[in-house]
């Protein structure tokens, strides 16, 4: 399965298994030999960063973005709202966001002058800053990450359990087994509600993964009916629904469903949650 940027304090480090993670450093550094990636370029360029905190966070995250988009095949490059409205995850607490959407802004389609913001202090309008922002692009080709084929794991701690499924029978035969050995168990997907619903953690010792059942993240769309798996992830169900609202008669209404998913959380978390919602 190929998942985007997360947020990593969500993440338990056994769900991590067989993914392949890359990080800041690996997209570009000053000493590697290909340098800084053109995103990180333009966030120095168009003085994107400040302290710098969550700068790493904000290119990862655009990075991922762009990286999505060309991993389903020819798409158009994202427009100047689609980058602002991924960005509603990522919190910056000292540029005010203004030099970092226009960074990104600079990687969408025909970004218009007027798509860019100012601050007051550009009144009457910088044309030099401007100048800089309209048409820049990412030259490089984002590689498809491998990915190995998905294996039953079975992990021990201190009294801990972690098994990650590859099929619904290894749930069942998990289930069983916890069940017959006493053992407090969670099903878990996408992981987000931790912390939020702490109470469903309490004494937990046995956890399913079920990231890895291809059954679960598949979904299907035919002319009369859209059958979604539990682990299809959130931002999956907004692109499917999305565009079949857009190709299919009859399932217009759907735009409405999924300008509600857009509210549910954010990028980062829809990215990996999945459409089993919490009471
Ligand atoms: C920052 C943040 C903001 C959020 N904002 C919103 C919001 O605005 N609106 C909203 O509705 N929610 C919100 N949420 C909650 C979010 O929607 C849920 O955390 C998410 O839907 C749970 O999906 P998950 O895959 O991470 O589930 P997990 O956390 O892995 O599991 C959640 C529960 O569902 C069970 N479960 C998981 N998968 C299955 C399955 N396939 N079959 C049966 N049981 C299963 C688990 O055992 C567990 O009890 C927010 C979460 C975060 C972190
Ligand atoms: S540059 Fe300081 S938090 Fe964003």
């Amino acid at each position: 399965m190929l998942l985007p940027a997360l947020f990593q304090c969500l993440v338990p480090l056994l769900s991590c298994d067989g993914w392949d993670i890359m990080t800041i450093e690996k997209l570009g550094d000053k000493a590697a030999a290909t340098g800084y990636h053109p995103i990180q370029k333009q966030m120095v360029k168009l003085g994107g960063t400040q302290c710098g905190f969550c700068t790493p966070g904000m290119i990862m995250h655009m990075y991922s973005f762009l990286h999505e988009r060309s991993g389903h095949g020819p798409r158009p490059k994202p427009s100047a709202q689609q980058i602002e409205d991924s960005l509603d995850g990522n919190i910056c607490r000292c540029t005010g966001y203004r030099p970092i959407l226009d960074v990104f802004k600079s990687f969408a389609v025909a970004a218009a002058p007027t798509d860019f913001h100012f601050d007051i202090e550009d009144v009457p309008l910088c044309a030099q800053s401007k100048k800089d922002l309209v048409g820049a692009q990412v030259e490089e080709e984002f590689e498809l990450l491998h990915h190995e084929v998905a294996k039953l794991l079975k992990c021990k701690g201190e009294g801990e359990i972690w098994i990650k499924a590859t099929s619904l029978q290894d749930v069942f035969d998990a289930m069983r087994q916890f069940s017959f050995e006493k053992v407090p168990y969670r099903v878990v997907a996408g992981n987000t509600s931790t912390g939020i619903y702490k109470h469903d953690e309490g004494g937990v010792r046995g956890f399913i993964d079920i990231l890895n059942i291809h059954s679960l993240s598949s979904y299907v769309v035919t002319s009369d009916e859209i059958v979604l798996g539990s682990c299809v992830t959130i931002a999956t169900v907004i692109n499917v629904l999305t565009a079949a609202s857009e190709a299919l008669h009859g399932f217009e209404y759907l735009e409405g469903v999924t300008a509600h998913f857009k509210r549910v959380a954010n990028t980062s978390v829809r990215n990996v949650s999945c459409d089993v919602f919490l009471p």
